[in-house]
């Protein structure tokens, strides 16, 4: 309970206060050539012939022009302007170094002689050309700059080009941009050889050209944090049809890290462009592009994407590609992974690109390889496209940086403070008394994430590819079925209880038996683990992991039909429930096998592999025969893909069988779940929990005491007294050793599931052995060879096929080997 107030505090710190808007340092706001003070989008504009707007104009040759006949609806704002005949300028004084908008407001009318139209001239900033032979169009032209000024003053200069050139100006903004609004790190140059970090961007000047709310509608600076605008993008869609809309009712969760409702307002976060999966083409891959024309001229631009999942219902679900120009910009961009993995979390990402000479920047986003079949989308919020200008000889400054080093630095602070928050847990749990499954119940992903994906879309089915009519691989089932089945959800008939709801035996109209797993009805709490175990467990077809035979999500129901497993969790058979007899070690070594050889199949009869994420002992569950089955995937989520060794995301599990490594580099690897499988080993040997606070402070950790005593070779000292004298010291040995090599402190020193299957087979071998093998049996490989029948290491991936099915790769389910995980309030 203590960690979880100290977890949700942390978390809250974090949240940024959002009443508070922005105050500049600096603002000067002019509205020049005139007396009069106006007001635009609730900002003063000072008259500069005011007494004190005069004091700006230091070296001053220019005339006031006042429009005879302004258009009507327009502001006050463009009824005068400053016209300059020769070299003049404005001097303001600085209180802040760093980085500052400058805007200039052009709109052109004919007075006295000049047609602002044919005005031509050149704008210096502190020595700075920016506009620089400026011409101008018919319209209003508003002109935006954000450059660093690292002066006490700053001098605006306005240069007339060529013999009857003169310039001119409307009003001026001038104000100092939020703190870290450019950052130095963390950009991303993007070639057509690859990514490379781009470094000292707040040294550039930066000219906006286009400023988009990706599937929203105009912004004016009346509704922006740093009075900007915002348009829609949808003139800038290639294609349509290959996007959709997505709104979000819900203000984004800002986080530290990510963006701050001063990088764009709320309304760019709670807008977006989705992928328009039409109902007959829920799986085919495209890409939403957009085509932004710009100068014809080789220059290179800062492509500012902005990011906040309100489209997926649960955290990782999402992963999609971004192209620049036709280059990878970012490959498979998980943006729970940028954020402290919350949902609807606004972030954004900032590209460096070379335009060439085509003209156009372009921007695609689409999925990722990594996105599973039922989630593919990718989307985008927002984008702005800004002009770079290296005026500071500051050529070209990047850094040859590995990918993925770059993919954290922009939200480098949130590491850190999971690392702290990482630090705070494990000193609490050594110290404190800890709560089993602390890590899962305060696992990041709970506090506020269902809160914030209950919004209608869920509804609306867009998440998720709408299963057919017999939903995922035809097992959809009828409500009353399920009530038939269960007498109603007849109380007697409660075989367990969690987080999750309640689970029911039952019975079908087939006469199988079943175990109903019946969520909260009304409570959307748990809908992604729902899903995933619906996706995942509806592929899946293995002796030694439990079968899904029915689903149900009708009356907003969530129910989940699976196999009844008789003998309920191996926990239960290891210790805390007196009334059972003791396991004999055979039975475990065999119990230990059949769970290696399912998760075994869930990490290499996949394409991708399936990492299971909370392998214990109260998910192996057992059948009448005492085999063992491997349950609850809800965490359980695809592996990286080839080229890659690792996926990132949130750390989730529970505790005591959390792999270190996984929670403090957040990358996920199917060694993760070896390490789980170690500490139930090392369970299955001493028939006490993974986490234990009774005991004394060294006892605590299963995994840790355990090792000790496997390091000092006395591992026989802490076996189950039920045990005792039972096992062959050479299977103890190979038990040992292959739970040992589990628990490595490197993901990289774990054996995998297919050796650790190997040396649990061998470690029975070693048992069933009538020859006295032991006295040899130190540890020597090649022996263990020639005793090892059954098993291959190295299973190729395709085909994998456990014994007992049949020739379609699915099992027989009548023989209703069944499964309730949630007999204790462990369970989900
Ligand atoms: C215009 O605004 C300035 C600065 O706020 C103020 O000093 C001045 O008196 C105002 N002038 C008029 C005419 O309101
Ligand atoms: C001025 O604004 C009003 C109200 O928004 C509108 O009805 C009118 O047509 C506008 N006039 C012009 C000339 O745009
Ligand atoms: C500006 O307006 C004039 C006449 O109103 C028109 O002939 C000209 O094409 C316009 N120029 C631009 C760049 O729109
Ligand atoms: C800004 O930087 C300049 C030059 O580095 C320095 O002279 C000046 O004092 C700084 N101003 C402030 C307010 O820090
Ligand atoms: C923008 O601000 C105006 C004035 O407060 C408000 O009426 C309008 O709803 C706002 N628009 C958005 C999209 O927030
Ligand atoms: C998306 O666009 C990129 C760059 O043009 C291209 O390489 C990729 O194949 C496209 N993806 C799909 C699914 O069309
Ligand atoms: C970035 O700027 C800093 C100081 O402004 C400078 O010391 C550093 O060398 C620059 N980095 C690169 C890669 O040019």
């Amino acid at each position: 309970m203590e960690i979880q107030k100290l977890i949700l505090a942390v978390i809250l710190v974090l949240f940024i206060p959002r009443s508070v808007s922005f105050t500049p340092m600096d603002n000067y706001l002019l509205n020049c050539g005139s007396q009069s003070n106006v007001s635009l989008f609730n900002r003063l504009f000072m008259g500069d012939s005011t007494k004190p707007g005069l004091d700006f104009l230091s070296a001053d040759k220019s005339i006031e022009l006042t429009s005879q006949n302004p258009p009507p609806n327009s502001s006050a704002l463009y009824h005068t302007a400053r016209v300059f005949t020769s070299k003049s300028s404005y001097r303001f004084s600085m209180k802040k170094n760093g980085t500052h908008f400058i805007r200039f407001h052009f709109s052109p009318f004919s007075a006295r002689g000049f047609n602002l139209k044919s005005a031509k001239f050149s704008v210096l900033v502190n020595g700075i050309s920016l506009p620089s032979n400026f011409q101008l169009s018919n319209d209003t032209v508003l002109k935006e700059y954000i450059l660093k000024i690292d002066s006490n003053v700053l001098d605006i200069v306005f240069k007339p080009v060529g013999d009857s050139g003169f310039g001119f100006v409307n009003a001026m903004e001038i104000f100092t941009a939020p703190v870290d609004f450019i950052l130095d790190y963390g950009a991303r140059l993007v070639t057509p050889n690859g990514v490379e970090e781009y470094r000292n961007l707040s040294s550039q000047v930066l000219e906006t050209i286009y400023r988009i709310n990706v599937g929203g509608i105009k912004l004016t600076p009346f509704n922006d944090t740093l009075w900007r605008t915002w348009i829609p993008d949808e003139d800038y869609l290639v294609f349509k049809a290959a996007a959709k809309r997505a709104v979000s009712t819900h203000t984004p969760n800002y986080q530290k890290g990510g963006a701050s409702p001063e990088i764009a307002p709320d309304n760019v976060y709670m807008t977006a462009q989705e992928m328009n999966r039409q109902s007959n083409s829920l799986y085919s891959r495209f890409n939403i592009t957009w085509n932004f024309p710009v100068a014809a001229h080789d220059a290179r631009y800062l492509v500012r994407l902005h990011f906040c999942d309100i489209v997926s219902t649960a955290l990782n679900l999402l992963y999609f590609d971004v192209y620049i120009n036709g280059c990878s910009a970012y490959k498979d961009l998980d943006l729970s992974s940028l954020t402290i993995h919350m949902l609807a979390s606004p972030v954004y990402v900032d590209f460096v690109v070379d335009s060439g000479n085509s003209g156009v920047i372009q921007i695609s986003v689409g999925p990722s390889d990594l996105s599973s079949s039922m989630r593919i989308n990718a989307i985008l919020n927002g984008a702005e496209i800004m002009k770079m200008t290296n005026v500071m000889n500051s050529h070209g400054m990047a850094r040859k940086k590995k990918l993925w080093v770059l993919v954290g630095s922009i939200v480098g602070g949130v590491v850190v403070l999971l690392a702290i928050v990482a630090l705070l847990l494990a000193l609490k749990c050594r110290k404190k008394k800890p709560k089993q499954r602390m890590a899962e119940s305060v696992g990041w992903t709970p506090l506020r994430v269902f809160g914030a994906s209950t919004h209608s879309r869920m509804s609306e089915g867009t998440a998720y590819a709408s299963p057919g009519s017999n939903g995922y691989f035809g097992l959809k089932r009828p409500f009353a079925d399920i009530q038939l089945a269960t007498n109603n959800f007849d109380k007697d008939l409660i075989i367990g209880s969690g987080g999750f709801g309640l689970v029911f035996k039952g019975v079908l109209k087939d006469n199988m038996k079943v175990a109903v797993k019946r969520g909260m009805p009304g409570s959307r709490q748990g809908l992604p683990e729902f899903h995933t175990e619906i996706t995942v467990l509806s592929k899946i077809r293995h002796r030694h992991l439990v079968s899904l035979v029915g689903y149900c999500e009708e009356n907003s129901e969530m129910i989940l039909v699976y196999e009844y497993m008789e003998k309920g969790p191996l926990k239960k058979h290891l210790y805390g429930s007196p009334g059972l007899s003791p396991l004999s070690w055979k039975q475990r070594l065999e119990i230990c096998i059949g769970a290696a050889r399912g998760l075994h199949y869930l990490h290499t009869g996949f394409a991708q592999g399936i990492i299971h994420r909370d392998i214990k002992s109260t998910n192996i569950l057992l059948d009448e025969n005492y085999v063992a089955k491997v349950a609850d995937f809800g965490l359980s989520r695809s592996g990286p893909c080839l080229n890659e060794t690792h996926v990132s995301t949130g750390v989730k599990g529970s505790f005591g069988y959390l792999d270190p490594e996984y929670f403090r580099r957040q990358q996920l690897t199917d060694k993760s779940d070896v390490y789980s499988f170690g500490v139930v080993l090392f369970e299955v040997l001493c028939a006490r929990s993974a986490v234990d606070t009774q005991l004394d402070r060294e006892q605590v950790n299963l995994a840790e005491w355990a090792l000790e005593w496997q390091k000092k070779g006395m591992l026989e000292q802490i076996i189950d007294p039920h045990l005792v004298g039972q096992i062959k010291p050479s299977s103890l040995k190979k038990f040992g050793e292959t739970a040992e090599k589990c628990l490595a402190e490197y993901s990289v020193d774990r054996p995998t599931m297919g050796d650790v299957l190997w040396n649990l087979e061998y470690a029975l071998q070693l048992q069933e052995s009538g020859r006295q093998r032991e006295t040899h049996a130190d540890g020597n490989d090649n022996e263990s060879v020639v005793v090892s029948p059954t098993i291959v290491p190295q299973i190729p991936t395709n085909n994998v096929r456990a014994e007992g099915e049949d020739d379609n790769g699915s099992l027989d389910i009548s023989t209703s080997r069944v499964f309730s995980q949630l007999m204790t309030n462990e369970g989900r």
